[in-house]
C-alpha cells in the first residue's frame, strides 16, 4: 500500500469484526512501527497488548472503579478550557457520532452507554496500551505521539484498523491494578486493533479537516 493510501484510509474505526489478529501480525506491527523516530533514539514508548481475558479484567476493572467514585487521570489530555476553534470541532465531531450512535441530544444515560464503550476497545480483539516513564521529558511525550501514528498508518498496511483513544488516560490506577503495570508508568492512551466491520453504522463517520491555508503560514 502506498503511504499516501495508507494516511488516506485511516479513520477512527469503532466497531470490529469478531476476526482475532495473529500474534504473528501484531508482532509485525510493533516491529515496523518501533522505526518511528525518536530524540537521541531513546524510544520512550511502552506498549501493553491486551487480547483474550486481558481484555474483560481490564473492562470490569474501569466499570468498578467509575463506579465507586471520581478518578484521578494519569494526565490532562484536553484542555481544562475550551476555546475557539476547537470547541467547535470537537463539538461536531461528537454530535455526528452520537448521530450515528442514535444518542438523542440531553440522554445523558445513553451517552454514557456510548462513552463506556470505549472501556472494552469497541469490541476489537486487541487493545494496545501506550504508557510512558513519569520521569519522561515532555519531549518524549511528542516522540511517543509519533510512534502512536506510525503504528496506525503501519495498521492499515497490514489490513488492520484503529481508534486511538485518550479515554484509556482517565482510568490508568485500575488498570495498573488489574493488569498489573509498574506503578512508575502512566498511561497515555489506547489503541483499538482489528478488522472494521462494514456494517457498523460509527464506521460511517468521516471526519472534517482544515484546508492547508487555514493552519499554515509560508515564511518568504
Ligand atoms: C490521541 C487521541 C485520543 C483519542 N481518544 C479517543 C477516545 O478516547 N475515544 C474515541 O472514540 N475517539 C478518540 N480519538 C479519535 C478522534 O475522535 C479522531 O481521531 C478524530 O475525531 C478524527 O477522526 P479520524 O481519526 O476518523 O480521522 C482520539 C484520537 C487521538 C489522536
Amino acid at each position: 500500500m502506498h503511504v499516501f493510501e495508507a494516511i488516506a484510509t485511516r479513520r477512527s474505526i469503532r466497531g470490529f469484526l469478531a476476526r482475532d489478529v495473529a500474534r504473528e501480525t501484531i508482532e509485525d506491527l510493533l516491529a515496523i512501527a518501533a522505526r518511528a523516530p525518536s530524540g537521541g533514539n531513546i524510544q520512550p514508548w511502552k506498549v501493553h497488548v491486551l487480547c483474550g481475558a486481558s481484555l474483560g479484567r481490564v473492562a470490569g476493572a474501569i466499570h468498578a472503579a467509575r463506579a465507586s467514585g471520581p478518578l484521578e487521570p494519569d494526565y490532562a489530555y484536553y484542555p481544562s478550557g475550551w476555546r475557539e476553534p476547537w470547541l467547535s470541532r470537537k463539538r461536531k465531531v461528537g454530535w455526528d457520532l452520537y448521530a450515528l450512535a442514535g444518542v438523542q441530544k440531553g440522554d445523558r444515560a445513553a451517552g454514557e452507554a456510548f462513552h463506556a464503550r470505549n472501556f472494552d476497545f469497541f469490541g476489537a480483539p486487541v487493545g494496545l496500551l501506550l504508557t510512558i516513564e513519569r520521569d519522561a521529558g515532555e519531549g518524549a511525550w511528542v516522540d511517543l505521539g509519533i510512534f502512536a501514528g506510525t503504528l496506525m498508518l503501519a495498521a492499515r498496511g497490514l489490513g488492520l484498523d484503529t481508534c486511538p483513544q485518550a479515554f484509556f488516560a482517565e482510568v490508568g490506577q485500575p488498570i495498573r491494578e488489574a493488569l498489573p503495570l509498574p506503578s512508575d508508568q502512566i498511561v497515555v492512551c489506547g489503541i483499538a486493533l482489528g478488522y472494521a466491520d462494514p456494517k457498523s453504522s460509527l464506521n460511517g463517520l468521516v471526519t472534517e479537516r482544515e484546508p492547508v491555508p487555514g493552519f499554515t503560514t509560508f515564511h518568504d
